[in-house]
């Protein structure tokens, strides 16, 4: 295995777009009425498969310079597909589109890779059943799957007792679609990407707290919207990975421009700030709704830090790099609660500790918590690192990297392309040679 070069990270970058932000763009400007213009959005494979199933849905959208243009059809729009609806790795397709052509009286079939085929549908199907539409899916709970959009589907109110954003999203947008009153009661509240584009576009909902600390949002359908054109803010969990390499890279400083600072996103930055971490965030505009700024970052001496339970929404996306930062950390990180990390592009929790246990880093789990002792001195390396085809796996492992003595050996980096085809792009031009 090749020794690696010393080197820091220098220098300003802009991220980006925002993954679901990306999806929602595009979803949601397929069910207004009229044309749109995005930029800035996320071309991944995971919302390219978002953009060839509005597609297959009679949706037109196509690539103008650096705009994408979708003209809507309204909220009763889409046309029966001929071919089925491939959501290839992303969940968030697979659980949004779910929701937006329930609505629909269309019949779709909906098919996906493995690792999709492998985590669980009812979670969504379980409420799309009850408003009418009907749903057959593989074992029980997975792709391939067929649904019958309903006809007349019924205004009810929806509990969501697991935290998740795409759950909530899925019966927003189906509720866009249902004639008469749909409330939809988060117990824990979720990323807000959703609501705050449906603002932006001036749809008229409310979102009320409840007593028992619940968050309710009451729509009233069907509703017509007015396209409108969407500068898509940069990906905060993309930031993520390079805020923790400027962290853990000796003298390393780092900028990054134009980053979605969106509350529901950003609590891994008060995580890091309480392990040491000097971070600075300045906001600077509004975009699309989502307030975005920079956020400048320079090597830390970090310290270990209890991660409890009621924060595992709000970091999901973010444990395997947290992971490696904790790994580094003076003392042991303890992260509790992450089960949702098991139904993930992979069973994260599985995914963090085979490789970290490679890198003869100290790290335990017991049932969903993880442990990680930070070791004093930074890894060997040149060991070989399994990804699970996980593209957040991936990244964090390339970061880890950076400090360790040799190279990783790596079974498959292609899985980056699915939320971040510039990432490889975007670490090198703030590569410098360390002659320190
Ligand atoms: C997402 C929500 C999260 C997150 C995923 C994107 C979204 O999933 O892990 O990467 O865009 O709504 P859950 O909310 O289902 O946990």
């Amino acid at each position: 295995m090749k020794k690696q070069i010393k080197y820091r990270l220098i220098g300003s970058l802009q991220i980006s777009g925002d993954k679901s932000i990306s999806h929602r763009s595009l979803i949601l400007s397929s069910l207004a009425i009229g044309k749109a213009r995005i930029s800035n959005l996320l071309e991944s494979e995971d919302t390219l498969s978002t953009v060839k199933i509005l597609k297959a849905l009679s949706i037109q959208i196509k690539k103008d310079k650096n705009e994408w243009i979708v003209i809507g059809n309204g909220t009763n729009g889409y046309i029966q597909p001929a071919e089925a609806l491939d959501c290839g790795n992303s969940g968030t397709t697979a659980r949004l589109m779910l929701g937006a052509v329930s609505t629909n009286p269309i019949f779709c079939t909906f098919t996906g890779d493995k690792s999709l085929s492998k985590r669980p549908m009812t979670r969504v199907t379980d409420f799309l059943n009850s408003i009418g539409a009907e749903t057959v899916l593989t074992n029980k709970d997975y792709f391939p799957m067929t649904i019958n959009g309903a006809e007349d589907p019924l205004p009810l109110e929806h509990r969501i007792t697991k935290a998740s954003a795409q759950i909530k999203t899925a019966l927003i947008l189906a509720a866009l679609n249902v004639m008469g009153r749909t409330s939809i009661i988060e117990t824990r509240k979720t990323r807000d990407h959703t609501e705050i584009l449906l603002k932006y576009f001036k749809v008229k909902f409310k979102i009320s707290k409840q007593k028992d600390n619940s968050t309710k949002l009451t729509f009233n359908g069907p509703y017509e919207i007015q396209a409108k054109n969407i500068f898509v803010a940069g990906d905060p969990s993309s930031a993520a990975f390079f805020i923790v390499a400027a962290l853990i890279v000796p003298n390393s400083k780092i900028s990054l421009k134009n980053v979605c600072l969106n509350k529901t996103r950003i609590e891994y930055i008060r995580i890091l700030k309480k392990m040491g971490a000097k971070i600075k965030i300045q906001k600077d505009r509004i975009r699309a709704g989502e307030s975005t700024g920079t956020i400048q970052v320079e090597y830390s001496k970090l310290k270990a830090v209890n991660i409890p339970k009621n924060l595992s929404p709000y970091l999901i996306d973010e444990y395997p790099i947290l992971s490696i930062a904790a790994s580094v950390a003076k003392g042991t990180t303890k992260m509790k609660g992450l089960e949702e990390l098991r139904y993930k592009e992979s069973d994260r929790i599985k995914s963090i500790y085979e490789n970290l246990k490679k890198l003869k880093i100290n790290c335990s789990v017991k049932k969903n918590d993880i442990s990680i002792t930070g070791s004093a001195v930074n890894p060997r390396g040149g060991v070989k690192i399994k990804t699970f085809g996980d593209h957040r796996i991936a990244m964090s492992f390339k970061i880890v990297e950076l400090i360790c003595s040799k190279q990783l050996n790596f079974d498959d980096l292609e899985c980056i392309n699915i939320s971040y085809p510039d990432f490889n792009k975007h670490l090198e031009s703030i590569k410098i040679e360390n002659v320190l």
